[in-house]
């Protein structure tokens, strides 16, 4: 394959290939991904769109589909960096077969979470006559490359319910709500707590006594009424609830929201890609369809590589990235080695400057 002379990808760092995953994939001969969306046809036995405008899910056994899904996983897995991630979307057609496919792949050890995300209302799924309870979830099934992955804890803001029961108290000078904690130490003096009066309350505290007259000057301990000190936190310096893995805060796009079949919210790939990449890393994106995720690397400024087999999806994307004023590079020739090479090698190259 000749070298096509270009400017660098990374003055953008956006590149589709029109074409199969698994030949991009094959056009990187090492690890030089960091986070990996995998959102492929889930085996649904369904045509998605009308003709060229949409795709095709239908397959002659399960067998069948997991033998194609299997040499692109093991490519997936090849050329995810150490600190990497790959999230598989799924749902109730395949889900359990993938992970024992990608269990054997990623490594069962590997394996962090399926999460659970609520795509639709309830009445949706289950119509009069149903035997069965409503289908209203996908799975996404996210495994890391090795134990020393990147991640960005998440988080969401607690329920009213919580809030009213954990921070019960409200500061009348300003407003502010905060809960109580103990100050003293458990397990006293055999875990080495240091035993000292404060504020005239002999006791093994949980800090020092110098933290402690650092909290106390900071107007962060309660002692009022002769009662043993106690900690002040502030509902407003927490950073909220860790998000767990059922995800039902993210509402699926409505129809005119929609450019494409089996497009996802902004919002879940954002999450995605915020949890588990930082600025300027590449991620790939197997199975494009109308660029949702090439759309928010955009967005959180992070690289992006994507694989399309339709021309009409890659003519979405596209137009969707331009839209934002992304220069991406459309490639459905043979020859892009070269860009592929620049985009992976380069990411400390500054934005606008050309690798050629
Ligand atoms: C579920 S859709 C992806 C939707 C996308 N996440 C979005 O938000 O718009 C799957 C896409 O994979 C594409 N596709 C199917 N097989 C492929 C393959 N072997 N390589 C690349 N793309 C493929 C289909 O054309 C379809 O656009």
């Amino acid at each position: 394959m000749p070298p096509i002379t270009t400017h660098c990808p990374q003055a953008n760092g956006y590149v589709l290939f029109h074409e199969d995953c698994l030949q991009t994939t094959r056009r990187l001969s090492e690890p030089s991904v960091d986070l990996i969306y995998v959102d492929p046809p889930f085996f649904s036995g369904r045509s998605y769109g009308t003709g060229a405008h949409g795709f095709d899910d239908k397959w002659s056994g399960l067998g069948e589909y997991l033998s194609w899904m299997t040499p692109r996983l093991i490519e997936f897995r090849r050329i995810l960096k150490p600190k990497g991630s790959v999230y598989i979307h799924c749902d109730l057609h395949a889900s359990h077969y993938l992970k024992v496919l990608a269990d054997s792949v990623f490594g069962i050890a590997n394996f962090l979470n399926q999460i659970e995300w609520k795509r639709q209302s309830s009445h949706n799924d289950v119509r009069q006559g149903s035997r069965h309870f409503g289908r209203i979830h996908d799975s996404i099934l996210l495994y890391a490359a090795s134990s020393d992955y990147e991640w960005n804890q998440q988080y969401v803001e607690y329920d009213e319910e919580y809030v009213r029961r954990t921070y019960r108290y409200v500061e009348p000078e300003t407003g502010r709500r905060y809960a109580l904690g103990d100050l003293t130490a458990p397990g006293g003096a055999a875990k080495n707590n240091a035993r000292y009066e404060f504020l005239g309350f002999d006791r093994y505290w949980r800090y020092s006594r110098r933290r402690m007259s650092e909290l106390l000057s900071a107007g962060k301990i309660s002692h009022r009424n002769a009662r043993v000190p106690r900690l002040r936190r502030y509902l407003d310096e927490m950073h909220g609830k860790p998000l767990q893995d059922i995800w039902s805060d993210i509402k699926p796009l409505s129809r005119h929201e929609l450019r494409y079949p089996t497009q996802k919210p902004e919002e879940l790939l954002s999450r995605i890609i915020t949890t588990s990449s930082n600025r300027n890393q590449l991620v790939y994106d197997p199975f494009v369809g109308s660029g949702t995720s090439a759309a928010v690397c955009f967005k959180l400024s992070r690289r992006w590589i994507g694989s399309e087999i339709s021309r009409h999806a890659c003519r979405i994307t596209m137009n969707r990235l331009a839209a934002l004023g992304c220069k991406a590079v459309l490639h459905s020739d043979q020859k892009p080695s070269r860009l592929l090479d620049d985009l992976v090698c380069n990411s400390s190259t500054p934005e606008g400057t050309s690798c050629s």
